[in-house]
């Protein structure tokens, strides 16, 4: 069952995609959402959900520790002996400090930028990188990552582990063009890449379809913009799909061909 790595350029709506499809996929499956944005907030209230205890980055003894494993791995050259995390990680057996459980659909951190002058998120990519990478899963199990915008997690190599890049392009040229760029690199890494599009209407959508279309990139599914979308992400609340659920259904069944 697949990991799908959910990107897109800032505030396009790829926190809102993944609570939307978590929601969704846990009705039949187990998920586990991983929030690999080191920046914004907001995604375990879209889910309804409390944040995990520790972060990844804590788990592993904090930024300091990190730096020092990655640069043993560096000096043993990718020795199989030397690895971020000293257990087998399972969907089912991971550190319960770090998920929290709603039923179906779990979720964790890879780690916020906390403090003033503390440095780059290069930390937080390498962890978010060797946990997909070793991270198993089983049938009817599915990880769904919210990326922070733009590419870097594509320069990071957090996709190396996924199976699938599933980007949202808002109704802009800039959203087509990164599409444009994140396809190549999607290929690059021999990664199935789909687009959702987000905060369409009847004039907008056929645009970016023909933008697309004109690229090769393929449409998993549209989502119209939704004002209940924006009032409960204004006021805080959990996203229910309410009237765009059949559009969730049909990136879901793209998603599980
Ligand atoms: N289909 C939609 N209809 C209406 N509003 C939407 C829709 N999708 C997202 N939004 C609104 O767009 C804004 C950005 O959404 P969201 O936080 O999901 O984007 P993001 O890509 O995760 O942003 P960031 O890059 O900051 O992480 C939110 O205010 C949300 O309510
Ligand atoms: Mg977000």
């Amino acid at each position: 069952m697949p990991k799908v790595m959910i990107c897109g350029r800032g505030g396009s709506g790829k926190s809102t995609l993944v609570a939307l499809l978590a929601k969704e996929l846990g009705e039949k499956e187990k998920v586990l959402v991983m929030d690999a944005d080191e920046s914004n907030l907001g995604l375990g209230i879209m889910l309804g959900l409390e944040p995990p205890a520790k972060t990844l980055l804590d788990y592993l003894g904090g930024k300091p520790a990190i730096r020092e494993k990655l640069m043993a791995m560096l000096k043993s050259e990718g020795s199989e002996q030397v690895s971020l995390f000293t257990e087998k990680l399972a969907v089912d057996n991971l550190p319960p400090e770090c998920v929290h459980s709603g039923g179906a659909v779990a979720w964790l951190r890879v780690g916020k930028i906390e403090h003033c002058m503390e440095g780059c998120a290069c930390s937080m990519g390498a962890v978010a990188r060797a946990f997909l990478k070793e991270l198993a899963i089983a049938e009817h199990q599915w990880v769904l990552i919210d990326t922070e915008a733009g590419v870097e997690h594509f320069g990071r190599g957090v996709l190396e582990g996924v199976d699938t890049v599933l980007m949202v392009v808002d109704p802009s040229f800039e959203a087509v063009l990164l599409a444009e760029k994140a396809k190549k690199m999607a290929r690059e890494a021999r990664k199935l890449f789909l687009v959702v599009l987000n905060k369409v209407d009847e004039k907008t959508e056929p645009v970016l379809r023909e933008h697309l279309m004109a690229r090769g990139i393929e449409v998993a599914g549209v989502l119209p913009y939704s004002p209940a979308i924006t009032q409960a992400n204004l006021v805080g609340n959990p996203l229910e799909a309410g009237a765009l659920q059949e559009q969730v259904k049909k990136i879901v069944a793209r998603l599980e061909q």
